[in-house]
């Protein structure tokens, strides 16, 4: 079977790094492996509408910001294809069809659809667009042919859907879809980097990112007020590693290496942590450090970024030219579907 993998970012803001570590690292790996068909990586701002809907301004900006930091963090359009998902309107047609294989019950039971429409404060009052949203990220991920979805935990039920529908639609009309697999990372703060202020997952609206394109000095701002161990006052004190969201960005982002080149009196995070647990390890010696880290690798992607911005007309070029391949891709799933379906009229109509 062919590996295609497909997968796709909201355009509602500048990437953080807590996208670095959850996503664009590994998809970078996959990238760099060349152990695929297809890599497909979708700017969703159809998705972004359907809770964005009055500030259209807010998600065209953001896909130009979203494609910057991807070629800035190494993603190559020669090796990996990116588009953006309302220039390929087959989608929409495919939302259609598959919108008739899904109960309301069903859609309301979408655990990650439930949790944002209580962030989002939507109550009774949940644009249709938005509850079916699941349905057409299902669209997104078969019109390619997918077979691997990386994703954060949270989309984890999206696949699930994903899966049911294409179950669905190949035992009432035929089989044309391949059933994906997603793929989750392992580790804990991969899966979900904790923000700034420690309480809860990164994310722009709740203003505690450090951005990939972030100034040295706002890194190092950002940092130095990073939540810790509140009950660590003294130097001396014993200090709390659990929450201390220090430790978890050391744990998501320093090497061995990283000891060697800024902090060679310890050999590893366990040596740290184990020294802050007994006391007599300050929270500015662990900050600074953790900013030494962030620093490396923050610097050549927003350098990069820096060049790239001066041509935005080259990044469009890029997304423009793989719009046009994954439209005509998307338009012979639909073929297929229709065909499958026996509403292919036009293939009829033609014979005779
Ligand atoms: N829902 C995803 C997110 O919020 C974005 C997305 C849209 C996506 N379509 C997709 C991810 C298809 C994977 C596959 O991050």
């Amino acid at each position: 079977m062919k590996k295609i993998i497909l997968t796709g970012d909201r355009p509602t803001g500048k990437l953080h790094i807590g996208h670095f570590i959850g996503s664009i690292s590994s998809r970078i790996a996959l990238q760099n492996s060349g152990d695929y068909d297809k890599l497909f990586i979708m700017i969703a701002d159809a998705q972004a509408l359907t809770d964005n809907y009055g500030n259209v301004q807010k998600v065209r900006d953001n896909i130009l910001n979203v494609a910057l930091d991807y070629l800035a963090c190494g993603l190559d359009p020669n090796k990996c294809c990116f588009f953006i998902q309302s220039m390929v309107p087959a989608l929409t047609e495919i939302t259609f069809y598959f919108s008739n294989l899904v109960t309301l019950a069903r859609l309301k039971r979408n655990p990650t659809v439930k949790e944002e429409i209580k962030l989002r404060g939507f109550e009774e009052s949940i644009p249709v667009g938005f509850l079916t949203y699941p349905i057409s990220q299902a669209a997104d991920i078969g019109a390619f042919g997918t077979t691997i979805v990386p994703v954060g935990e949270d989309q984890r039920p999206m696949i699930e859907q994903a899966r049911e529908i294409f179950r669905s639609f190949n035992s009432t009309y035929g089989e044309v879809f391949a059933i994906p697999e997603a793929i989750i990372p392992k580790t804990k703060s991969q899966a979900r980097l904790v923000g700034t202020d420690g309480k809860g997952k990164m994310s722009k609206s709740l203003g505690n990112c450090i951005y990939l394109s972030d100034e040295p000095e706002v890194i190092k701002q950002k940092i130095m007020s990073i939540y810790t161990d509140p009950n660590h006052i003294k130097v001396s004190d014993p200090g709390k590693i659990e929450g201390n969201v220090a430790f978890e960005y050391l744990e998501a982002f320093a090497t061995d290496e990283s000891f060697k080149k800024y902090l060679p009196e310890y050999k590893n995070l366990d040596e740290l942590k184990a020294h802050y647990r007994k006391g007599g390890l300050g929270d500015v010696k662990v900050k600074l450090f953790l900013n030494n880290v962030l620093q490396e690798l923050l610097q050549p992607i927003r350098e990069k970024r820096k060049i790239l911005e001066k041509n935005p007309e080259k990044v469009y070029e890029i997304l423009f030219k793989c719009s046009k391949e994954a439209n005509l891709i998307a338009e012979e799933t639909l073929r297929k579907m229709k065909q499958a379906m026996g509403i292919n009229y036009q293939d009829y109509f033609a014979k005779k």
